[in-house]
């Protein structure tokens, strides 16, 4: 039997260099492989080898994605299945996990019917970067700092609302919305934000007009807002996938923000101007 000490892997290279730990494997993770197939924790795999990741942050993954009914969760590099077979078990989703490995793949399937899941969990024996994944509404990876790189132009391409968690590994310049932990484990959550990028013309009751200039990289938002002759700038915006928040600094003279959501290519939200809610419509004016 091979140790992982042994394997000369980059992710466990990567996980001593950041000086992250694998988690322990526990009673209940012991289970691995079956009577067919009995795969080592460690083993090399086409990319990245295979390390299981623990329960708990299976757990924490499935959580912070808010994973229900009507999702299908996508585990780019399934090994055993356990991140697919959870969502389907725990949150009644739909399921696929996309592995290279033959044995593995056919594990997974087995470990997916006697979960009795096997209708909600579809394994796909292929390499991750050649299979279309555009339809998953969350998808969840525990790959390499590097292959992160490589899935973030995809990624970032997804409809505006998907989830994505990773476990362990981050986006360097495309931050997280938030990032999760669990005792021996951590990892990162981000929702694919809309395109709010460009010159909105607001219109408020009574007549009222506004200008919105929106600056935007990944989920933060920055520009202006042309109200009532002032230019007030934008203190902290946010997009949270179709949703905007926005709060503007001083200059108007009295509390500003404005929360939105894009619909039909319009904003449809509300601006507070002191503690008084007025709705708002946008469109956009140019780019
Ligand atoms: C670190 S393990 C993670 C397994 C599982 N997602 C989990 O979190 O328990 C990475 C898995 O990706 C698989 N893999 C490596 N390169 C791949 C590729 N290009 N396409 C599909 N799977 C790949 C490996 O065989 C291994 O099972």
């Amino acid at each position: 039997m091979k140790r992982i000490g042994a394997v000369l892997n980059p992710l466990l290279w990567v996980v001593c260099l950041m000086g992250l730990s694998i988690a322990p494997v526990t009673a209940d993770e012991g289970r691995l492989g079956d009577e067919l197939y009995k795969p080592y924790v460690g083993q090399p795999g086409k990319d990245v080898i295979w390390v299981p990741t623990p329960d708990a942050m299976v757990d924490e993954m499935i959580q912070a994605a808010e994973v229900g009914p009507h999702d299908l969760v996508v585990d780019l590099g399934a090994g055993d299945g356990k991140i697919a077979i959870a969502a389907a078990l725990r949150r009644g989703a739909r399921a696929v996990g996309i592995e290279f490995d033959p044995a593995m793949a056919a594990l997974a399937k087995r470990n997916a019917q006697r979960a009795g899941v096997s209708d909600r969990v579809t394994i796909v024996e292929g390499d991750l970067f050649k299979v279309d994944f555009s339809q998953a509404t969350v998808v969840t990876m525990y790959l390499l700092p590097e292959l992160n790189m490589r899935l973030k132009p995809i990624l970032r391409a997804m409809r505006p609302g998907t989830r994505i968690v990773s476990h362990s590994f981050g986006m360097e310049s495309w931050s997280p919305d938030r990032r999760i932990e669990t005792a021996n484990a951590s990892g990162y959550l981000w929702i694919v934000p809309a395109n709010f990028q460009g010159l909105w013309n607001l219109d408020l009751p009574a007549g009222r007009k506004a200008k919105l200039t929106l600056k935007q990289i990944h989920q933060q938002l920055s520009g202006s807002l042309e109200l009532d002759g002032k230019t007030i700038p934008i203190e902290e915006g946010r997009v949270t996938g179709y949703g905007l928040t926005i709060q503007f600094g001083p200059g108007g003279g009295r509390p500003l923000s404005l929360r939105g959501q894009l619909m039909n290519r319009k904003i449809s939200g509300e601006l507070l101007e002191a503690g008084k809610s007025q709705l708002v419509d946008g469109s956009k004016a140019g780019n």
